[in-house]
């Protein structure tokens, strides 16, 4: 195996996910590659750059919320992210709904909802981390197999350098590919 060195910035893979939060009384989107869990508590971070529109809804309620996109929403996923709310009003470009527990859209159409309240605010360089403890997930009964999630039946989209890309096999079961005597 021959290793090549290619520089110093990421390139993923990362999911795109859609960040919500209500700003001005109304639903904002944002597609973000900066997501993910911190540890085994139900808490997830969101990077969101100082200057998005979304941003300051989230500092602003302190909820926001995690909405995975299947490869379906790729369009719409886009255009979320070449306009900005300061400009474009994005509230009806997916129909919204919300859960008494806190104040940020979730997509109904996107397969997968996280409604997230924020526990800590992290700035880093121009933009900030806010980690959130999930306070409720939705899913469409559709993409779920034994009541959880199902990979490919959410096919979320993939993000890597500059390309979106999407998922196409089951590859394994965790703890269940690798031999038992190490
Ligand atoms: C695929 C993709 C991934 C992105 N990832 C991030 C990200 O991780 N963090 C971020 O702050 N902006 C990210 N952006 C940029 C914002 O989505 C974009 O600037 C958006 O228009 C901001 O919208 P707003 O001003 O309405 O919040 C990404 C954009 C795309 C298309």
């Amino acid at each position: 195996m021959t290793k090549t060195k290619i520089g110093s910035i990421p390139f993923g893979p990362y999911i795109t996910v859609l960040a919500g939060a209500t700003v001005k009384g109304k639903p904002n989107y944002a597609p973000i590659g900066a997501y993910g869990v911190v540890s085994q508590k139900p808490v997830l971070y969101i990077s969101l750059k100082n200057s998005h529109y979304t941003t300051s809804g989230v500092a602003e309620h302190g909820f926001f919320s995690v909405n995975i996109p299947s490869s379906e929403l790729l369009e719409k996923v886009d255009f979320c992210g070449r306009v900005s709310g300061f400009k474009t009003d994005k509230a009806t470009i997916f129909d919204s709904f919300y859960d008494e527990a806190g104040n940020a859209p979730m997509i109904t159409e996107c397969p997968v909802n996280y409604l997230c309240r924020v526990i800590q605010t992290i700035p880093i360089f121009d933009f900030t981390m806010f980690i959130g403890e999930i306070v409720s997930v939705y899913a469409n009964e559709d993409c779920l197999e034994n009541g959880k999630p199902n990979a490919l039946k959410v096919n979320p989209i993939i993000l890597m350098d500059s390309g979106y890309f999407d998922l196409k096999d089951r590859i394994g079961s965790v703890f269940k590919v690798c031999s038992a005597n190490k």
